[in-house]
């Protein structure tokens, strides 16, 4: 018994000789605690977010937000060993609210150029890419046949500056995705960009009236979600992006896949 559980010890050690200088889980985890962010040295991630996104993030039955980003952020804070606290706002509002109202935001944000001009991006966790939501009846289905038309979408987002772009479209943006859907099943708009997901959330709502066409369709690129960081924080970078390859190798992040995309 006693030689077993030496040479169990034996190989222990060799194991940990032998990655010392790489980097294996555990030693990850503990970058993750010892690295000392100006940010987390109060016990809270203040985290913004805007709850009009399923299934990333909506207000669940009981009134709070819930979905796949807010569980993410959760998991990330109890990584962290910090509470998160989770503020509700415009996503106009978000990337100006970080470093002030709130810590990080959390919202299915695509990495932009320009947001990068404000804020810095964890690792990116999820792709997507816009869709176009049209009436069942409706024969769009190129990007010429967009041109000249009324589109809705979410103002500031990246469905938003697509058709900016859009020669001759009438951009017609909402606080909210879902109120551009509305509008395109009551005939006001010809076609709604939204990403991929809620897309596909949105026109199951609709099955009769809605048609959801990929976006890559139209020429339009993957864009990749990340949390939306202070600018210059590295320490906070470091820990989050290490929180989340750790629940990726762990197999946390499947299982809110699982839990929340269809
Ligand atoms: N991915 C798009 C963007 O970053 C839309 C995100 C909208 N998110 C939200 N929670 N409403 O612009």
């Amino acid at each position: 018994m006693k030689k077993i559980i030496s040479l169990i010890l034996a190989g222990a050690m060799t194991a940990a000789l032998v990655t010392g200088c790489g980097s294996t889980q555990s030693d990850s985890n503990a970058a993750a605690s010892d690295v000392a962010s100006e940010t987390l040295s109060d016990g809270v991630l203040t985290v913004g977010t805007n709850a009009e996104f399923p299934p990333f993030e909506y207000v669940g039955d009981n009134g709070q937000p819930d979905g796949f980003d807010i569980a993410l952020i959760k998991a990330i804070g109890e990584e962290l060993g910090v509470e998160v606290v989770i503020e509700n706002m415009e996503f106009d509002s978000l990337v100006s609210s970080i470093g002030s109202k709130t810590d990080v935001a959390i919202a299915g944000m695509t990495v932009t150029e320009e947001r990068q001009q404000s804020v810095d991006f964890s690792e990116p966790y999820y792709n997507a890419v816009q869709h176009v939501l049209i009436p069942a009846d409706s024969t769009i289905a190129t990007y010429d046949d967009l041109l000249g038309k009324t589109i809705g979408c979410q103002l500031g987002t990246t469905g938003d500056f697509i058709i900016e772009e859009i020669e001759g479209a009438t951009d017609q943006q909402y606080n909210k995705a879902v109120d551009a859907v509305n509008d395109l099943v009551n005939g006001r708009l010809d076609a709604v960009i939204v990403d991929s997901n809620p897309a596909g959330v949105f026109a199951a709502n609709f099955p009769d009236q809605i048609k959801d066409l990929n976006g890559e369709d139209f020429g339009f690129g993957i864009e990749e979600y990340a949390i939306a960081l202070p600018k210059g924080d590295t320490a906070l970078k470091e820990a989050i992006d290490v929180a989340i390859t750790n629940m990726k190798e762990d197999g946390t992040f499947d299982k809110l896949v699982d839990e929340y995309m269809e």
